[in-house]
């Protein structure tokens, strides 16, 4: 199965990166074809129709195309008052919007249809980012992507890593691992060969 990795932040020592590369990682060892993308690799503006309508980045085009390619996805969102960042809201857009002019990508659901999603987030709050995945959880729903009942929300990220950046508590690792192969699970039976 392909599974495609990424967080919703750039943040040089962001907690969500390093859960997303545990998460590779992981389902890595478990068997999985794995794709870990670091967003900040990619060169995507802010969403606006009229730079789209001169073009849609070449970056965009990469993400829609990596996005495509993979039934399986686990997103690591921080939480930024209680929701998502923007920059998972402007990825998610971009990828989301079609290129009228394309016969292939003129489909605004091409690179998100069928996808199986697992949702996790890290915070250094107690909560560990939970509210931000109730706001991210619908916009993959419209997006037409299955997701996973199964969710993992770790807190206190601070303390939540040892110095090679595994997790500390058995229990969070367990329920990280609860994700991953409950993704795995659901994306051999619910998406569509791409
Ligand atoms: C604008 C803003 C709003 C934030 N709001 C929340 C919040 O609602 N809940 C929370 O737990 N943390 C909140 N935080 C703190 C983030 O959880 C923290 O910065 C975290 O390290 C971001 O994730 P990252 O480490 O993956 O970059 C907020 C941070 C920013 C910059």
């Amino acid at each position: 199965m392909k599974l495609l990795v990424f967080a919703g932040s750039t943040r040089q020592n962001s907690w969500n990166r390093k859960l997303a590369r545990l998460v590779a990682e992981m389902a890595r060892a478990g068997g999985a074809q794995v794709t870990h993308l670091e967003l900040g690799d990619f060169e995507v503006p802010m969403y606006n129709a009229d730079l789209e309508a001169r073009g849609t980045p070449a970056d965009v085009m990469r993400l829609k195309q990596i996005t495509y390619e993979h039934p399986a996805w686990i997103i690591c969102t921080p939480e930024y008052n209680a929701s998502y960042p923007a920059l998972l809201k402007n990825t998610l857009d971009w990828i989301s919007s079609p290129v009228r002019s394309d016969p292939v990508w003129n489909d605004d659901f091409r690179s998100t249809r069928g996808k199986v999603v697992g949702v996790l987030s890290a915070s250094p709050g107690a909560l560990g980012g939970l509210r931000s995945q109730s706001h991210l959880v619908p916009l993959l729903l419209n997006l037409h992507c299955w997701v996973a009942p199964k969710n993992f929300a770790l807190g206190r990220a601070a303390d939540a890593f040892d110095a090679q950046g595994a997790l500390v508590a058995d229990a969070a690792k367990k329920n990280v691992q609860a994700v991953i192969d409950q993704v795995l699970w659901a994306a051999e039976r619910l998406s569509p060969a791409t």
